[in-house]
């Protein structure tokens, strides 16, 4: 229960102390709650010097580069750097499949873009960008690493989320994390106060390494990403008519990397399994499976074997966390 106009205020201020009267700040927009309500709050405290960029890694979800742009744009005010760096981090991924390499190359590439762009101000604008804003939030610091003095009690570390752990030691940014001691529901209560749109603000969370963590296995393997995008737009899309979306932490479809009999027509077919996940949640660090009604589950699994080629059997994922995660990767 802290008040949450003070902590604005106080983080206002110290954003204010810290950054220096010519310095820039660049801020790593993902199109979710924590980095938009970071960068809002960035923004009230240091106007133009604040410049967002938003990549594409090749890894965002059905139409969401061009969703989140519009939204900064129309919504936000927020001016807004979009780089396609499609085919900058899909080539660093090809072969890759032990999960934490592929946490660890994404968080490298990210940072890579963050320089190049820090960079491109400095030679083509004459602004020296001296800090990274991050929207870290407190569960991402104690999975990632107890902090010392922070005054919240710490587990263990379980895996390096890119904007934590996974960050390289040789990054000429600094780091801005105004949120770095909020729970979820804090960050949603600060950023109604910044006047973000509550629909943004109602989006589920989305992990920085993306679909990455959500295809198993070699991401660049065949059309998987392509075959994940299409099944969980119309599983987000069904948990949204159904006026339930709202009622749950998180939803996603999983690929596996693995085929199964089925029979389509009068055919005979081997293709992909999918996999559907949603939890509710209070903070993300527990989580349970959410119990979908039979009749939901049933048309939701038609229509994505119907409309997405190259899929014939559909399961759903009821493991709580712990003892798994959320992600399956
Ligand atoms: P897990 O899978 O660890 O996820 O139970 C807990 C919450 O964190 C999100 N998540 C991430 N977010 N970078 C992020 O920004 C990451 O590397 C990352 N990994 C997991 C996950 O979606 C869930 O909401």
């Amino acid at each position: 229960g802290w008040k949450m106009e003070d902590v604005l205020d106080e983080e206002i201020k110290v954003i204010q102390g810290k950054v220096g009267p010519e310095d820039h700040v660049i801020c790593a927009l993902s199109g979710g709650v924590d980095s938009t309500v970071a960068a809002t709050l960035v923004h009230k405290a240091i106007g133009d010097r604040l410049h967002c960029v938003f990549v594409d890694n090749g890894l965002l979800r059905y139409k969401e580069r061009e969703r989140v742009m519009e939204t900064f744009e129309r919504d936000l005010h927020l001016p807004v750097t979009c780089v396609d760096a499609t085919e900058q981090f899909l080539s660093k991924l090809k072969g890759v499949v032990d999960p934490e390499m592929k946490r660890k190359i994404i968080g490298k590439e990210f940072i890579c873009i963050f320089d190049d762009f820090a960079q491109h101000l400095e030679r083509d604008l004459g602004k020296k960008a001296v800090y990274l804003v991050q929207g870290t939030l407190y569960p991402d610091v104690i999975e990632s690493c107890p902090p010392p003095g922070s005054g919240r009690t710490h587990s263990h570390t379980i895996k390096s989320h890119h904007n934590v752990g996974g960050l390289p030691k040789d990054m000429k940014l600094k780091l801005i994390e105004p949120l770095k001691l909020l729970f979820k529901d804090e960050v949603r209560e600060l950023g109604k106060i910044l006047a973000v749109p509550t629909a943004f603000l109602k989006r589920h969370p989305f992990p920085g390494p993306g679909l990455a963590v959500r295809v198993l296995g070699d991401v660049t393997e065949g059309n998987s990403l392509e075959i994940l995008r299409q099944v969980d737009e119309i599983f987000i899309q069904s948990i949204k008519d159904a006026g339930i979306y709202d009622s749950i932490w998180q939803a996603f479809a999983v690929f596996l990397p693995i085929r199964s009999v089925g029979v389509q027509g009068d055919q005979r077919t081997h293709s992909h399994v999918v996999a559907l996940r949603a939890v509710t949640s209070q903070d993300g660090m527990t989580a349970d499976w959410y119990n979908f009604e039979h009749k939901f589950l049933d048309d939701v699994a038609r229509k994505i074997c119907n409309s997405v080629r190259g899929v014939n059997r559909v399961v759903q994922d009821i493991t709580s966390k712990p003892p798994s995660t959320i992600e399956w990767e």
